[in-house]
Parts: C-alpha cells; structure tokens; sequence
C-alpha cells in the first residue's frame, strides 16, 4: 500500500514542563539522522505543548494534543479549542482515548463533535476505539469496533485521507503489557478501514492511517507493522523513553 506508518507516542498525563522539555530534546536528540520514511507524533500534555513545540521546532516531529472542545471560544472552563492547539503548533489531536470515555464519560456524540471541529480548523484527529475485555471475550469485538466508528465518524466530511488518523486499541491490552498479537491486530485494523470505506468510500479509506494501539514497544513492533492494515501505533507507556520510543521508529 501507499501509506505512510506514523508512530506516535501518547504521553498521557505524565512530564510537567522540565521533564516534558527534556524527553523533547532527547527524542530530537535520538531521531536525528533517522530518515526511513516514518513520520513520527507526539502528544503531550496541553500544559506542555508550547514548549515541545519550540523544542521539536526544525525537526520532523510532529505534535499533537490529547484533547480537545469542539467550541470555538467562551465560558467553558478547562477547555481548550482547535485553533488554540493549533496556535500552540499542534497539526494532530488524539480524540476518544478509552481513558477520556470511561473516566470523562465521553460519548461516541462528542467524539463525533469533535471529529469534525477538527477537521473543519484544519487539524487531523486521531480518532481512537477499542472493546473492553468482556466483549472479546463475548466475541463480539468486530461489530463493537464498527459501531464506534461509525458513530463517531458519521457525517465527518474528507477530502484527502491524511486528514484523519484512526487508532484502533483494545482496551484489555492497553497498559497490561497484554498486547493483542499481530494477527488480532490486524484481523480489526482491517475491519474499521471495511468501515471506513463505508463511511468514506473505498479509495479514501485505502489512504487512511489505521494505528494499532496496546503495550506497543521495540520487540513488538515490526511484526505489527508488517501486517497489511497496521499503519503504525499509537503508543503510551514506550513513548516516555526516548531510546524506546526511536527504536520503534527505527524498527517499523
Ligand atoms: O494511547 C496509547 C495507548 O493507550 C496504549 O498505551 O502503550 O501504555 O499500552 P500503552
């Protein structure tokens, strides 16, 4: 396929400011000279994003935030908006994580909402879905991934594929060091691009990026994306090391 595989590192709510800067520089640092056709992201916390920002400033990596609101201003506490991350150099927001839907109470409505304020201010959403552990084990994984992209995505108007990113993490692997083996992995991967292509048409949905995301790390990763529909991860914990976090890169 034509796609480019993007590793891109989620750092949850982990690094205040100096630490934040200081994991920047060395991933600069360590990613300087890797030139293997990868395009690399990473979403930090808001809080830190301005000054990752300066420090990623004349490299190839990418920023993105974890979060978003769809409005575009006014009185809603804690917040931030599209054109407030793109101010602060975001070009990628990672939205529906599995922690902001059980923790936050978000629904497939708001990622909906916000799907679409993204890409009307020009970012690109990195639109996360995932079954917990009793639908796998339920067996009914496929369809609980489809519905969520469907519900999440509906009526989101693209032209180019690189405007969205879709990460596709069972929540059971997410954090557990269980990671779903490659064939799970793509097994889903390629039943979302199904429905992407139902969303969005087939040639648009060929282009589209689909992350796998779940205990993602350096003697795993190759063989995730070697499979067909695996465009990459969307990592959490091996993003916080920066020797962990190039391997990856090197290694995809
Ligand atoms: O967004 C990242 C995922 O939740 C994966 O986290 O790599 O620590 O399992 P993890």
């Amino acid at each position: 396929n034509n796609r480019t595989l993007l590793i891109a590192g989620n750092w949850k709510m982990n690094n205040d400011v100096q630490a934040a800067a200081t994991l920047a520089d060395e991933l600069v640092a360590a990613l300087d000279g890797v030139d293997n056709g990868v395009e690399v992201l990473v979403c930090p916390p808001t809080i830190d994003l301005t000054t990752v920002a300066a420090k990623l400033d004349g490299s190839a990596i990418k920023l993105g935030a974890q979060n978003v609101y769809w409005e575009a201003a006014g009185a809603y506490t804690g917040e931030s908006s599209c054109d407030m991350l793109k101010s602060a150099g975001c070009t990628y927001c990672i939205i529906g994580h599995s922690e902001r839907r059980d923790y936050f109470h978000e629904t497939d409505e708001d990622q909906n909402k916000k799907a679409k304020a993204l890409v009307a201010a020009g970012l690109v959403p990195v639109f996360c879905c995932g079954e917990p552990l009793e639908v796998r084990e339920a067996g009914t994984y496929v369809e609980h991934v489809v519905a969520q992209v469907k519900a999440g995505l509906e009526g989101l108007e693209i032209a180019d594929p690189a405007q969205l990113v879709v990460a596709y993490e069972p929540i059971w692997a997410i954090g557990t060091g269980m990671t779903a083996t490659a064939d799970d992995a793509q097994e889903v991967c390629a039943a979302v691009r199904e429905a992407l292509a139902d969303l969005f048409g087939a040639e648009l949905a060929s282009g589209i990026r689909v992350l796998y995301g779940g205990s993602a790390k350096p003697g795993n990763i190759a063989e995730l994306t070697a499979k067909p529909d695996v465009d990459g991860a969307l990592v959490g914990g091996a993003s916080l090391k920066a020797a962990d976090f190039s391997q990856m890169v090197v290694k995809s």
